[in-house]
């Protein structure tokens, strides 16, 4: 199966992804594209070999479907089996998630259907949760609303702050997404659940 990994910023899943599968792994990156041309993600992603792309967001600013149309070339032209996004920011239209649903993941920090959206770790602590964590799930129109893949959990311990509670959650990102690619990559979609 060949994946594409649709990024926005440093790539730490991205790396988790792509070093993930080898062996007798069902997948192979094929393709690491980017809203942003200046993405650590694509320069980590080139380190390794993998063909990257990116279409700047801004030119388009206020036009959606116009970018996700430029968007499209380059995961066209790699021919996905699967998509994961991948600390990817920017939402995509409906017209776009219904090209690719059922083959498109993406990973959330909260415990959805908590904290859809942004400053999630945020809105944790303020809330007073006892537990935090992160989510994969298909893509579906909906933000943060797809048929959930896996989850895992972690602690809020006293004194956490925003920054440390998402370095905890991201830590686990690292470790959930991989498996539940796996698992979706040999059509299993029996939910993963760690922590
Ligand atoms: C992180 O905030 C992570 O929780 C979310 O996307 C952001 C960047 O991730 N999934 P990455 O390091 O670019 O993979």
């Amino acid at each position: 199966k060949r994946v594409a990994i649709l990024l926005s910023g440093g790539g730490s899943n991205m790396v988790a992804l792509v070093d993930s599968m080898t062996g007798d792994h069902p997948a192979r990156p094929c393709l690491v594209l980017s809203n942003d041309p200046n993405a650590g993600g694509l320069v980590r992603a080139a380190e390794r070999g993998i063909a990257t792309a990116a279409v700047d967001h801004r030119p388009f600013r206020g036009d959606r479907p116009a970018f996700e149309a430029e968007l499209m070339k380059p995961l066209l032209a790699a021919e996905p089996d699967i998509i994961c996004l991948a600390g990817f920011m920017r939402v995509l239209t409906a017209g776009f998630v219904a090209h690719w649903q059922g083959r498109m993941l993406n990973i959330h920090p909260s415990l959805l259907p908590k904290y859809k959206g942004l400053h999630t770790h945020a809105r944790a602590l303020e809330a007073g949760d006892s537990e935090h964590g992160c989510t994969v799930h298909e893509v579906t129109p909906a933000l943060d609303d797809g048929p959930i893949l896996g989850q895992a959990r972690v602690p809020v311990l006293p004194g956490d702050t925003p920054e440390v509670l998402a370095a905890r959650v991201l830590e686990q990102e690292h470790r959930l997404y991989p498996a539940v690619l796996r698992r979706f990559a040999a059509d299993d979609r029996t939910p993963v659940f760690l922590g």
